[in-house]
């Protein structure tokens, strides 16, 4: 009894180890050599079967015709006298006679039968199971075989008319040599057959070799063309009917190009590695900001390192880790001179370095004109309608200035050739472009704007505007968020500058010099890699709760940016008051936390906004809470990655509710950190991301009972739409992710390299 379950297991451990088994034979049955080596075997198989026995039949005519007339031979040459023997002299033995024959190797035994069938002469070697009474009838040469001990026997019987004495001569040879000669026959049949086999089969292989080398040139020369634009109808037909249908459907394909361009890629570090080395092989990528990817700062005794709240990072560092090369940026921590080598530099990620980290020093007084005066106080609110009066001066435009002319050396000084692929970041760097250029002639500039364009009259107020569009179209590339940015650069140009605007080729001319004006909208690496450090979301929620000392089953509505005037950060906490105001019976049963990381505290319309958030979290938090609870709080300081992963995923709401921004991609963390497909994202229609994200609700910042009534309706919203909603938007975010947007501007950028490779060369001739 005791055995019946380890039988049982070991019965299923047996049948467990056939299912195996089976599995790894049919895999290997999958595999067409294996398949297509079998055949040949079987086919050679059933030839030998067929084609041994005519060996044997052949052999053994053949040989059996020789023995006859070899005996007839023997005959012919021993009858005369065999005759005259027994006539002359009746007592005549002819035994000694016929052994000399015998001696002949093949030759048996000779005998001879009387005509009374009396065995009168043998040969020592006669059988003795022959006998004459049978033979004793013929009455022509007959040939017969025999068997004797296993042995086969040819016996030929030729009539003797020897006057009074008549009779027999048998003639027998053993047919052990013929057996002997159909078995090597059969055997050397067998062989050439398997050599004329294995010798068609290295024929056929190279013949088909050659063949696919051949369809393989054309297929590579008809994606070639497809992929360059040329015309595939026209040229390149090859001779085999595939090349044909080929071209025909790479033709068919050239009509979407939008669907072999992207859309069915899945862009990963891996696909972008693979497109840097296809199409841009042995590129040296250099990308220029002002913001550095790790930031090292003293921390007590200790030095820490802090990864900026920094969409520009967010999205550019995965990008780097793919492709390697030298990201070069403003050291601003204040333990960053300490972490580099002599030359400034030092390998990044700290944990697994995959490229490196050029820092560049910026004085204060240079990081005040520089960075708060000319790009935060300036251009920063110049671009975003955010109402905030834009302050131009000139000692700031100066320091701007000079401090673009730096980064420009620096770009030199790490270049390792003369046509670099430089990544030119934001508004920091407008001028950058045009002072790569005129050091670097050959260099490939890609310029990514990273806020919003304003229309032509608002940009009309910067007092050097020109200066700023000139510098721009330095770029080989100049990409923004949206179209609409890149229509809104286009009238700028188009009012401001004498140049040749093409607006079907979307780009401008400016002294000889065409810039393309594109649209790449911006976007994170799927997956984030914070998402796979986080618990899950239940876990994320309880952690979460317990940190704010949430009330029991609250529902939790999240916003987590910069402190920056833009985000709309007072506007949704006016939302929340409205909410609460029209529909108290929330009260206590919702919490928003709003993080703010602090950022350009030195500016006044920053520490503003500040002021007046707080003061709103606590008049909204009086009117609505009590003792212990509190409809807001207001988190101010940094947080990393990971809290941030965990806040998104502890949150039933996610608000968005930038005045205007570029992308914002916080809406697209927030849709990569839900994998339990739950959580609503409410996002302003003026974020770049509400044109790709249209499943979540869609907002207008200014609208604050509207925002309330959105944020009542999500508070709502069954578990099903959320699924429905979040599945779109994850789709969305995971296809057209960051490495599909750095892919697309290096597929724009190889062609032009391309193309200008072309003109030089035809220019030399
Ligand atoms: O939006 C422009 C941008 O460069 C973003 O990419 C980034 O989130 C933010 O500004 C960073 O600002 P700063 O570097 O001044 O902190």
């Amino acid at each position: 009894m005791t055995n019946g379950p380890h039988k049982f297991v070991a019965g299923f451990g047996a049948i467990a180890s056939g299912v195996v088994q089976r599995a790894k034979v049919s895999g290997v049955l999958r595999n067409p050599l294996v398949r297509y080596a079998m055949l040949a075997i079987a086919a050679t198989s059933i030839m030998i079967v067929a084609l041994s026995p005519l060996t044997s039949i052949m052999v053994e005519g053949w040989s059996r015709r020789d023995i006859d007339l070899r005996s007839r031979l023997v005959f012919q040459s021993i009858r005369d006298q065999l005759a005259s023997g027994m006539v002359a002299n009746s007592g005549f033995d002819l035994v000694p006679f016929f052994e000399r024959f015998a001696e002949d190797e093949r030759l048996m035994a000779l005998g001879f039968c009387t005509e009374d069938g009396e065995l009168r002469y043998a040969t020592k070697r006669l059988p003795k199971s022959v006998s004459c009474m049978d033979l004793a009838r013929a009455k022509t040469d007959t040939f017969a075989i025999a068997s004797d001990q296993d042995r086969r026997i040819h016996i030929s019987v030729f009539p003797v008319n020897a006057g009074s004495v008549n009779g027999h001569l048998l003639v027998l040879h053993d047919l052990g040599y013929v057996d002997e000669r159909t078995r090597e026959a059969r055997l050397y049949a067998v062989f050439s057959l398997i050599g004329v086999a294995v010798g068609l089969g290295m024929l056929a292989t190279a013949f088909v070799l050659a063949l696919m080398r051949g369809w393989t040139r054309s297929i590579r020369g008809a994606i070639a063309i497809a992929r360059h634009g040329g015309d595939i109808a026209g040229r390149q037909r090859g001779h085999f009917p595939i090349s044909r249908e080929l071209h025909a459907l790479l033709s068919e394909l050239r009509v979407e190009p939008k669907f072999a361009d992207g859309i069915h890629v899945e862009w990963s570090p891996k696909t972008l590695h693979r497109l840097l080395g296809e199409e841009l092989p042995g590129a040296e990528v250099l990308v220029v900001s002002n913001r550095e990817p790790y930031i090292h700062n003293h921390a007590n005794d200790s030095i820490s390192l802090q990864i900026p709240a920094s969409g520009l990072v967010a999205a550019l560092e995965p990008v780097m880790r793919a492709c390697g090369g030298t990201w070069i940026a403003h050291g601003s921590g204040s333990a960053d001179r300490e972490t580099v080598d002599r030359n400034d530099r030092l390998r990044v990620p700290p944990a697994d370095p995959t490229y490196t980290l050029r820092r560049v020093w910026i004085s204060e007084e240079e990081q005040d004109g520089y960075y708060y005066g000319f790009a935060n106080e300036g251009l920063w609110p110049l671009c975003h309608i955010a109402f905030v009066r834009p302050n131009f001066r000139e000692g700031d435009w100066n320091q701007y200035v000079a401090v673009n002319e730096r980064f420009a050396n620096v770009v030199v000084q790490e270049a390792n050739c003369q046509d670099p692929i430089v990544l030119v970041q934001d508004y920091h760097f407008a001028l950058l472009p045009r002072l790569i250029r005129s050091r670097l002639p050959r260099a490939t500039i890609i310029t990514f704007w990273h806020i919003p364009w304003p229309n032509s009259e608002t940009f009309g107020i910067c007092p050097w505007r020109e200066q700023i569009i000139d510098g721009l179209l330095g770029s080989t590339i100049l990409g923004f968020h949206t179209q609409f940015h890149c229509n809104n650069f286009i009238e700028a140009t188009d009012r401001f500058m004498e140049s040749r605007i093409d607006r079907e080729a979307a780009s401008v001319t400016l002294r000889g010099h065409e810039t393309l004006v594109r649209p790449y909208p911006i976007s994170i690496e799927w997956p984030p890699a914070a998402l796979a450090r986080q618990a899950p979301v239940q876990e994320c929620r309880s952690a979460v709760a317990q940190r704010y000392a949430l009330p029991a089953d609250a529902r939790l509505v999240i916003g987590i940016e910069r402190f920056d005037y833009t985000k709309g950060i007072l506007d949704r906490i006016r939302a929340v008051d409205d909410l609460l105001c029209r529909q108290p019976e929330w009260k206590g049963k919702l919490v928003f936390i709003q993080a703010a990381a602090p950022t350009r505290s030195k500016l006044g319309a920053y520490r503003a906004l500040q002021t007046e958030a707080e003061s709103l979290v606590d008049q909204v938090n009086a009117r609505h809470g009590d003792g212990t609870y509190k409809p807001i709080l207001l988190v101010i300081r940094h947080h990393e990655p990971d809290e941030v992963f965990e806040l998104f995923r502890a949150a039933d709401i996610c608000i968005v509710s930038s005045l205007h921004d570029g992308m914002n991609l916080v809406a697209k963390e927030f849709v990569a950190s839900r994998d339990d497909e739950q959580g609503i994202l409410m996002l302003s229609s003026f974020a770049g991301a509400s044109r790709e994200l249209s499943e979540a609700l869609i907002v207008n910042p200014y609208d604050t009972h509207g925002m309330a009534e959105a944020l009542s309706a999500a508070l709502r919203m069954p578990e099903g739409e959320q699924r429905d909603r979040m599945r779109l938007m994850r789709d969305q975010v995971r296809q057209r992710n960051v490495y599909r947007w750095a892919a697309q501007m290096l597929l724009d950028a190889a062609r032009l390299r391309r193309r200008e490779r072309i003109i030089a060369a035809s220019a030399t001739k």
